[in-house]
């Protein structure tokens, strides 16, 4: 009993990174995968309309770049800096470089 306590603890704070990307994978695909496609690719209908990059081959912006677009929107993309926390727009960063393949 006790080594199962102990397995679950492991595991519950191994995860704690995990946890902390699947919360952007969960922003993204909530707020941002209508226009630029949970993979990223911008293959959308919204996308494909606005001229979105695919940013699974081209990520020319720098992370202040991406931080601040997210922040205060960039050509047809809105701002979401009253919506995301400081830490959850540094997570989608960490997470839009993740989908460059
Ligand atoms: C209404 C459609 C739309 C939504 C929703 C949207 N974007 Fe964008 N995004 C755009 C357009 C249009 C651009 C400008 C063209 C480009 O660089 O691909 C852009 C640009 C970007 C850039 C590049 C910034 C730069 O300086 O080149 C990043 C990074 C980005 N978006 C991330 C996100 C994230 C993260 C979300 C969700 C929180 C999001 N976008 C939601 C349309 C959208």
């Amino acid at each position: 009993m006790k080594r199962k306590i102990a397995l679950l603890l492991v595991t519950v704070l191994g995860s704690a990174g995990i946890a902390a990307a699947a919360d952007a994978a969960a922003t993204w695909a909530a707020n941002c995968a209508s226009c630029h496609a949970k993979d990223g690719s911008g293959n959308t209908m919204m996308g494909k309309k606005l001229g979105v990059k695919d940013y699974t081959k081209d990520q020319s912006f720098s992370d202040a770049e991406a931080t601040n677009a997210i922040k205060n929107g960039k050509d047809k993309m809105k701002g979401f800096g009253s919506k995301l926390s400081d830490a959850d727009i540094k997570a989608l960063v960490a997470y839009v470089r993740s989908l460059k393949k």
